[in-house]
């Protein structure tokens, strides 16, 4: 059988941040659960905000060239996805957003071109999304759950899992909780398998 593909996305500007942290032991779990992971850390990418030029308009492809549409490629063909970002006033990094916005491109093909928007999404692809912030209030995970859920009808991926943690701040916060780690690891695991059916 063919291993499942998982594309995983860091979405801090830390490299060794908590979210990083997590989704390296999520991404260890998925290739020991038999996926094949491709890592991709948002902040080494050159990517432009959308510049809401709508260049996008005549066939859904976006007009500013940069690493954006490597990323794209990679994201649209793998089967599985985890995401990971922490709260930054009270939704994903800049970094996360800026990749988010620039799949408006991709909105604009499926309602605006295509008349596709409404078609469910596959049931293969799913997504895993990791999340920390520092404080600890009910609605810390609001804000990103509901541009989330957006997103990912543009992309077509169906919320599998959410790891979420509060109060967490300082790089290596998150290594004072071995079983945040260890949930992340099976969480992964669990992930691969999920996309083997
Ligand atoms: C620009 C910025 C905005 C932040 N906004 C929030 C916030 O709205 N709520 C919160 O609880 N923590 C907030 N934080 C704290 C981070 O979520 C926290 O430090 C987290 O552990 C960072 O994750 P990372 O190590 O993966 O980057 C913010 C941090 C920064 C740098």
């Amino acid at each position: 059988m063919e291993k499942p593909k998982i594309i995983a996305i860091y979405g801090s500007p830390r490299r060794e941040g908590n979210t990083a942290t997590l989704l390296k032991k999520a991404v260890e779990g998925a290739r020991d659960g038999g996926a094949e992971v491709e890592e991709i850390v948002l902040r080494d990418l050159k990517m432009s905000p959308c510049l809401e030029i709508y260049g996008c308009k005549n066939a859904g492809e976006c007009r500013l060239k940069d690493d954006f549409q490597t990323a794209r490629d990679q994201i649209l063909a793998a089967q599985g996805l985890m995401l990971a970002s922490p709260v930054f006033f009270y939704t994903v990094s800049a970094h996360t957003k800026i990749l988010m916005d620039r799949f408006q491109s991709l909105w604009v093909k499926k309602y605006w071109i295509d008349d596709t928007g409404k078609k469910s999404p596959s049931a293969e692809r799913k997504a895993l999304f990791i999340s920390v912030g520092a404080t600890r209030g009910k609605k810390l995970f609001d804000g990103i759950l509901l541009s989330l859920k957006y997103f990912f009808d543009v992309i077509d991926m169906k919320l599998w899992k959410t790891l979420l943690y509060r109060g967490l701040d300082f790089e290596g916060d998150v290594l004072k909780f071995p079983e945040y780690l260890d949930e992340a690891y099976e969480a992964g695991k669990e992930f691969a398998n999920t996309l083997k059916v």
